[in-house]
């Protein structure tokens, strides 16, 4: 059949401090209960007050390297997914691409946040088939915790949110058999501006009126947190997986029973319970992570990857169907063979 591209090795990482739901009662004003009902969450990890989004990245890319057989020298191209950048700019995988030590080679940094990291693989498989890159790093990686409102005021959007960093190596392969070869498939990626405003950190930014990116008023107003319409979000999140999802199996004339897990984007177990309702999925094959990290964007993906693997729950050979859907609203699906 030709060229094709392969995810060749995952890894990631998550710092060690665990926040559980019970340590965030006082600070947020919530409860454990309302929490676990709500969303499914039930931990998740912070940083500490040294480590930024590069440095989960960082430790998830070598573990993806190491996956692959590969050596660093082996890497021809990042693609780095986040919504939780090191600095405005430059690109947080610039710095990524120091901290690796592969100086010249090409960094491009996603911001389609929770979806980035379904982006991410798709732009890789389009660079690797094209032929001019061979093994390409694409990293999903949040540092959430600095940049949430830990007061009462932010209590429906913090109880969301972990930090952690997931990683793979989309390499090129040759693909003769597209039934058994561990290749892409295939994957859609759409997006509605119309709906940035529901799920946005709306400063500091240039859009606001005045001459300054930053001021008191915003800092008064909270204005540098996350704000979101969840109860919007809840039901586009669940349209729009289920229609991507839809549309990348009926492209390739797969069935739902012949995909053998689902890594879903994890903003909220009911969602992904929903949408498995309203495909008639076997909620047995959809391996879910965010009990124990919480939403952590761009990595949960990846993140789930690498769990699904150590769980025995996604083995060489398998076929992964995956979708997202998050703030700008953006959704994607991909389908792939492990
Ligand atoms: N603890 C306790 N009470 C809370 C909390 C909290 N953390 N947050 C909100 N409440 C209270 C509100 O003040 C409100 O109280 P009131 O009825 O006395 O006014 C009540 O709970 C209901 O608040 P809502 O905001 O209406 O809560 P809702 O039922 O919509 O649930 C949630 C909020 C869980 C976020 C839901 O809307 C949802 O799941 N939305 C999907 C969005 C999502 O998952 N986003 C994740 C990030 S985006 C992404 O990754 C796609």
């Amino acid at each position: 059949m030709g060229i094709g591209s392969r995810i060749a090795g995952v890894g990631s990482f998550v710092p060690p401090r665990v926040y559980e739901n019970k340590d965030l009662e006082e600070m947020l004003d919530t409860s454990h209960e309302w929490i676990i009902q709500r969303t499914g969450i039930e931990r998740r990890h912070w940083v500490d007050p040294k480590t930024s989004t590069s440095d989960l990245a960082l430790e998830a890319s070598l573990k993806a390297i190491k996956n692959a057989g590969l050596e660093k020298s082996d890497i021809d191209m990042i693609i780095l997914a986040t919504l939780s950048p090191d600095h405005d700019f430059p690109g947080t995988g610039c710095f990524l691409q120091a901290k690796l030590d592969l100086p010249t080679i090409t960094v491009l940094d996603i911001r389609q946040q929770c979806t980035g990291f379904i982006y991410g693989i798709s732009v890789a498989d389009k660079f690797v088939k094209s032929g001019s890159h061979k093994n390409i790093l694409v990293v999903g990686a949040e540092v959430h915790s600095k940049g949430l409102d830990k007061t009462p005021r932010g209590r429906g959007v913090s109880v969301l949110f972990g930090d952690g960093a997931g990683a793979v190596i989309v390499s090129q392969t040759e693909v003769n058999d597209p039934l058994v070869d561990s290749h892409i498939l295939t994957t859609h990626l759409h997006a509605d501006g119309s709906f940035a405003k529901e799920l946005w950190l709306p400063a500091p930014g240039m859009a606001f009126e005045g001459n300054e990116r930053f001021s008191q008023e915003i800092i008064d107003e909270g204005l540098h947190y996350p704000q979101m319409n969840g109860k919007v979000v809840f039901v586009h999140a669940v349209k729009r997986m289920a229609e991507c999802l839809t549309a990348a199996c009926k492209e390739m004339g797969v069935s739902f029973a012949d995909v053998d897990c689902f890594l879903f984007h994890q903003a909220n177990l009911r969602i992904n319970s929903k949408v498995a309702e309203v495909l008639g999925l076997d909620e047995s094959k959809v391996f879910n992570t965010i009990q124990d990290y919480g939403n952590t964007t761009a990595a949960t993906i990846p993140l789930g990857m690498d769990k699904a693997i150590e769980a025995g729950k996604l083995k060489k050979g398998d076929l992964v169907a995956s979708a997202a859907f998050g703030s700008g609203f953006t959704w994607a699906s991909a389908l792939w063979r492990y």
